[in-house]
């Protein structure tokens, strides 16, 4: 039954069937709903790791709509966006692409590091994302209508990208935006030990260890450890893997490559890990 219910749903494969575990940091499901709401299109702003993929996971989840997440490279053209002609057996075939799928049959399209794609591609998502709410397959010659449950997430890390990618004022200003950060200590504690099944003294641990790493900033460091990386670290530490080791493993020698950051975040391991 649930096969020829799938058979029809060509979202079948997009649908989020099991809840996923999010806990929020602020009022940002409340905030998403709203915008949901009037389907505006969402910008999710935040550095690596902190959650951005979950919590849409979860909205789309607790909104019962299909999630198609596409992530972004500069070598992305349009078409791999609205689909393109394909050859087979019954001849040339237009194949929908990710975004023309979400479009026509009404789910949540997440662009992962939206300004990763080149401009004359994220342009194709400019008269979808004002009034008209339209999505032009010229190649095809069809001009579709969005679903009115259809919606525009893209997500971008404002950390570490230059002035080279930055977005279009014309593209940005189609969206409403959400900025993410690392969760508040007492939530990054509460992940971390949900996440990996670990005690809330040794989470705090890593989460004090991670809040340190991000002071490292000023001193050259891209970004801090995440709450992903914590998760890892805490991970192995379960597995019986001596705290030191696993934190040099997951954080130090990910972090940098750098021999004075890569001191500096060794001696506050080991001042975390005495
Ligand atoms: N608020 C949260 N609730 C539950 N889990 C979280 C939360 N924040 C982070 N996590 C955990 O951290 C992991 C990393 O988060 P996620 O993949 O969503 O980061 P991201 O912001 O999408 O990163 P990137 O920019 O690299 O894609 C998740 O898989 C999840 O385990
Ligand atoms: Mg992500």
């Amino acid at each position: 039954m649930q096969r020829d219910l799938d058979a029809a749903d060509p979202l079948a494969d997009y649908r989020v069937r099991t809840s996923p575990y999010y806990r929020p940091a602020a009022r940002e499901v409340a905030l998403y709903e709203h915008a949901y709401d009037h389907r505006l299109a969402l910008l999710l702003k935040g550095p690596t790791g902190c959650g951005k993929t979950r919590f849409i996971e979860y909205m789309a989840w607790k909104l019962g709509r299909p999630l198609i997440t596409l992530a972004c490279n500069e070598d992305m053209t349009a078409a791999d966006l609205v689909g393109r002609w394909l050859l087979d057996e019954r001849g040339t075939v237009w194949q929908d692409g990710p975004l023309t799928l979400a479009v026509r049959h009404g789910a949540i399209c997440y662009l992962d590091e939206v300004v990763e794609a080149r401009q004359d591609t994220t342009v194709v998502i400019h008269p979808l994302t004002d009034a008209r709410r339209l999505l032009p397959l010229d190649r095809k010659g069809e001009l579709v209508h969005a679903h009115p449950d259809f919606q525009l997430v893209v997500s971008y890390n404002p950390g570490y990208q230059g002035q080279a990618k930055e977005l279009k004022p014309s593209t940005r200003q189609r969206f409403a935006a959400l900025d993410f950060d690392y969760p508040p200590e007492d939530v990054e504690i509460e992940i971390v030990a949900h996440e990996a099944g670990v005690t809330p003294h040794l989470a705090a641990r890593l989460v004090g260890l991670a809040r340190r790493t991000r002071t490292l900033r000023e001193r050259g460091l891209a970004e801090g450890a995440s709450t992903r990386m914590l998760i890892y670290a805490a991970t192995l530490i379960r597995d019986g893997v001596d705290p030191r080791d696993a934190c040099t493993m997951t954080l130090t020698n990910a972090l940098t490559d750098d021999p004075d950051l890569a001191a500096a975040l060794r001696d506050l391991v080991h001042a975390s890990f005495a």
